[in-house]
C-alpha cells in the first residue's frame, strides 16, 4: 500500500513514473469530454473518500474528476459534520470506518499530526491534500506543468519562488531535491525557510539559493512561482505580514529582469502579483490548475498499485 503524504518520502523514480503516466493519459483523452472514463477504467468500482477541514476549490474538483475519469467515484466529507469533528469519535475509529467503506482517503487538514494519525490507523492509502508542512499533489502537478510548457526536463531549468516560506514552498524544495533543479527563493529575511527544511536540503546534498531581494532572486529564472502571503493556517498579524512582503510583489518590471520567465501560481491569489502579470501572456495559471486532474489521476493509480 502506497501513501502520498510528502514528496520527501517518495522515490524520485516513482515521482517521475507518475509524471510520465499523467502525460500519456492526458494525451490519450484529448477527444474525451469531462466525465468520460479512460479506456480500461482502471479504478472501476473504487471509492475515494475526501475530507476537508479547510476550504478548497481546485483540490476538491480535481480529485472528483480524477477518480471519475478512472472509472471510480468519490464522496466528500466535512469533518465538522462527523462525530470526529464534534469530539465524539476517535481518529482510530473514524479511520477504521473509512477503511471499511472506501478504497482511498484524501485529507486536507491543518494538522500534520492528524495526517500521521490517520495513516497509522487506515488500512487504505492516504493522500495529503494540503497540510501545514506540505502540498505535494499541487507541486508534483506543477513540475508536470513546467515541463509541458517549457518542453524540457525541469532539471534543465532555473526555478524561482517569490513569496512566503509555506507548505507549497516546502513541497517545491522537496521537488527540487527529487527532480534535481535549481531553486532560488526571494523572500524577506524574517520569512526564510526554517532550520528543519534547510537541514533536510543540506542532508540531501542540494542547494537552495535564498535572496532577500526579489530582483536578485528572479535573475536567470525560467519559471517564477508565487503563492498567497497569508496561508490558511497563518495565525499572525495579516496586515503587518502583507506590508513586510510589499517589495516582493510580482509585477511586469520584476518579470522583465528574469530569463523571459513564465509565471505560475497555485491559487487562490492575493496581493502578491499584479493583475497585469497574473492575467498576462507569461502566466499559465489556468493550465496549471487543470493539470491537477491529470497528475492526480496518476497519483491515485500509484496509491492503488495500478501505475503502469
Ligand atoms: N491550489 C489549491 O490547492 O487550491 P484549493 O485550495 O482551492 O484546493
Ligand atoms: N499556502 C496556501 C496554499 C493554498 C492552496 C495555503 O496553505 O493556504
Amino acid at each position: 500500500m502506497k501513501h502520498f503524504i510528502n514528496l520527501k518520502d517518495i522515490s524520485a523514480k516513482d515521482l517521475r513514473k507518475i509524471i510520465v503516466d499523467a502525460k500519456k493519459r492526458k494525451n490519450l483523452r484529448k477527444k474525451l469530454s469531462t466525465l468520460e472514463v479512460d479506456k480500461g477504467a482502471p479504478l472501476k468500482g473504487k471509492l475515494l473518500i475526501q475530507m476537508f477541514e479547510k476550504s478548497s476549490l481546485r483540490t476538491r474538483l480535481s480529485f472528483y474528476l480524477a477518480i471519475k475519469q478512472l472509472g471510480g467515484g468519490t464522496i466528500t466529507l466535512r469533518s465538522n459534520e462527523l462525530h470526529l469533528g464534534q469530539g465524539g469519535e476517535s481518529i482510530a475509529d473514524t479511520a477504521k470506518i473509512i477503511s471499511t467503506y472506501g478504497d482511498g482517503f484524501m485529507l486536507r487538514t491543518d494538522s500534520d499530526k492528524k495526517v500521521e494519525n490517520f495513516r497509522n490507523h487506515l488500512s487504505i492509502p492516504i493522500i495529503n491534500g494540503l497540510s501545514p508542512s506540505s502540498h505535494p499533489t499541487q507541486v508534483l502537478s506543477d513540475v508536470f506543468t513546467v515541463e509541458e510548457i517549457k518542453k524540457k526536463p525541469i532539471s534543465k531549468l532555473n526555478i524561482c519562488w517569490i513569496g512566503d516560506s509555506n507548505n507549497v514552498l516546502d513541497s517545491l524544495i522537496a521537488a527540487s531535491v527529487k527532480f534535481s533543479f535549481k531553486l532560488s527563493i526571494g523572500c524577506p529575511k524574517k520569512f526564510e525557510p526554517g532550520k528543519k527544511v534547510r537541514d533536510w536540503v543540506r542532508k540531501n546534498n542540494t542547494k537552495i539559493f535564498i535572496y532577500n531581494d526579489a530582483r536578485k532572486a528572479v535573475k536567470e529564472a525560467d519559471v517564477i512561482f508565487s503563492d498567497k502571503v497569508i496561508s490558511l493556517n497563518d495565525k499572525i498579524n495579516k496586515k503587518k505580514k502583507i506590508e513586510q512582503f510589499k517589495k516582493f510583489k510580482i509585477d511586469k518590471k520584476l518579470i522583465k529582469l528574469s530569463n523571459n520567465a513564465i509565471f505560475l501560481h497555485c491559487l487562490p491569489r492575493g496581493e502578491e502579483v499584479s493583475d497585469e502579470v497574473f492575467l498576462g501572456k507569461k502566466s499559465h495559471v489556468w493550465q496549471q490548475a487543470l493539470n491537477r486532474v491529470h497528475v492526480q489521476k496518476s497519483i491515485l493509480l500509484y496509491c492503488f498499485g495500478k501505475l503502469r
